[in-house]
């Protein structure tokens, strides 16, 4: 086993998977380390909303083969609200993009695989990773692998470990300023074997809270409702879940979704989190570790992919030219775009949820604000931009 590369990679996430692929696909080797089993990663189950530029990515880049054999391609989702569902279309407003529905741990696997077959270094399973000599010129990563004390001596570190990794918190207090915002609900999230009723994402604004119908495969659906975000998934039986689901989607137009066995719950919270500046020193942070929003925008993992694709980029720069001016520039240009994304899904938050205390008023400006948005070309296209990654 090598103790030194180029780049010391800490998550085997989108982000550092991606990364360590970019890097290789332009001569610089990484070492990925990860603490959970190969197993564990190709299994969590997350996101699903791969953007326009995220699909143009993997497939340029070589692993996208079965993401465009397996994946769906959506041109659009529906807003419902005031009984009856509005179609926002991505293609006709956005020159041509769309989304494809293809799950996160699906992109894992076929990263994983893509990184193994050409020889690179990605070790699961180690533990008590910690991060040195970031200021320096050769910073180090300690980690044990099987109970041995090892040592990965690096030019660069990428932080790209998740919000509850050990990147972040080994920058030094009073370097980063955090931005937090925290909403006063969270997502059950559950899988159900039955057919779909509708072939794109729905978007549901109800008096009894958001629900959102998304899809997996033909015969396996993805519902979510709004809950409370300290509710265990025990407060959640089945029936409960059919009653909400119903009642929130229920409208004139008799649209009603197709039951089955639920074979999956759980609490997803919401928050919107951004640390400034994404480095320090040698050591630079990317998806998650950095930034968290809320799902309603469907944008974590395209904003986990769009670190790396600058990191990457900024890094091949560095050793090619001799020249630290994208590196330099990471944090101040991926942070623009993490913004814009984070407006997005507060945006959609808002105008979708029921907060605690709202009134009557509360909800009509809610329902002005989408029929807005449904209704004039230049609100939709608005809508239709952020959502394909358009900016
Ligand atoms: P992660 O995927 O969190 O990967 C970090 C990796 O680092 C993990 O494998 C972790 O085990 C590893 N790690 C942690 N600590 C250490 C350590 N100390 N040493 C080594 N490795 C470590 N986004 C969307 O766009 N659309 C969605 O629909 C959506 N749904 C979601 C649903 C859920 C339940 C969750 C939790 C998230 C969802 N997201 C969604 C967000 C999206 O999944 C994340 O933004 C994305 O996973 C970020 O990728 P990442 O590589 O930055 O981090
Ligand atoms: C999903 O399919 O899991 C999904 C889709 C859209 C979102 C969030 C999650 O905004």
């Amino acid at each position: 086993m090598r103790n030194r590369t180029q780049v010391g990679i800490v998550g085997a996430g989108p982000a550092g998977l991606m990364l360590s692929h970019l890097l290789h696909g332009a001569g610089v080797e990484s070492v990925v380390l990860e603490i959970k089993s190969r197993a564990d990663v190709e299994a969590t189950l997350r996101a699903a909303v791969l953007e326009q530029g995220t699909v143009d990515l993997l497939v340029s880049t070589g692993v996208g083969e079965r993401m465009l054999r397996e994946g769906a391609v959506h041109r659009g989702v529906h807003l419902r609200f005031g009984g009856r569902s509005h179609r926002i279309d991505f293609p006709s407003q956005t020159g041509g993009r769309a989304i494809t529905l293809y799950p996160q741990h699906e992109v894992l696997r076929d990263l994983i695989a893509a990184r193994l077959a050409a020889g690179g270094d990605v070790r699961f399973e180690v533990s008590d990773v910690r991060l040195d000599g970031l200021d320096g010129d050769a910073p180090r990563i300690r980690f044990a692998a099987g109970g041995v004390a090892q040592e990965l001596r690096c030019d660069f570190i990428a932080g790209c470990d998740g919000f509850h990794g050990v990147s972040r918190p080994s920058i030094p207090p009073g370097v980063l300023t955090e931005h937090v915002h925290d909403y006063p609900f969270g997502w059950l999230g559950t899988l159900v074997e039955a057919p779909a009723v509708t072939g794109e994402i729905v978007y549901a604004h109800s008096r009894r809270g958001f629900a959102l119908v998304s899809t997996r495969t033909p015969s396996v659906q993805r519902y979510y409702l709004q809950c409370d975000p300290h509710d265990e998934v025990d407060a959640w039986p089945d029936e409960r879940i059919w009653a909400e689901l119903h009642g929130r989607l229920a409208g004139e137009d008799g649209w009603r979704l197709a039951e089955g066995p639920i074979f999956q719950k759980g609490v997803i919270a919401m928050r919107s989190y951004v640390v400034e500046p994404m480095q320090r020193g040698r050591l630079f942070l990317a998806g998650d570790a950095a930034h968290i929003v809320p799902p309603t925008g469907a944008k974590g993992l395209n904003l986990a992919i769009s670190d790396v694709r600058l990191l990457a980029e900024a890094i091949v720069e560095s050793y090619a030219r001799v020249r630290r001016d994208l590196l330099d520039r990471y944090s101040a240009t991926a942070l623009k775009r993490v913004w814009r994304a984070q407006h997005f899904a507060w945006w959609m938050t808002a105008m979708l949820h029921r907060f605690p205390g709202d009134d009557e008023f509360q909800v009509r400006l809610q329902l002005a604000q989408l029929e807005q948005v449904t209704s004039s070309p230049a609100a939709s296209t608005m809508l239709a931009e952020s959502y394909v990654g358009a900016f």
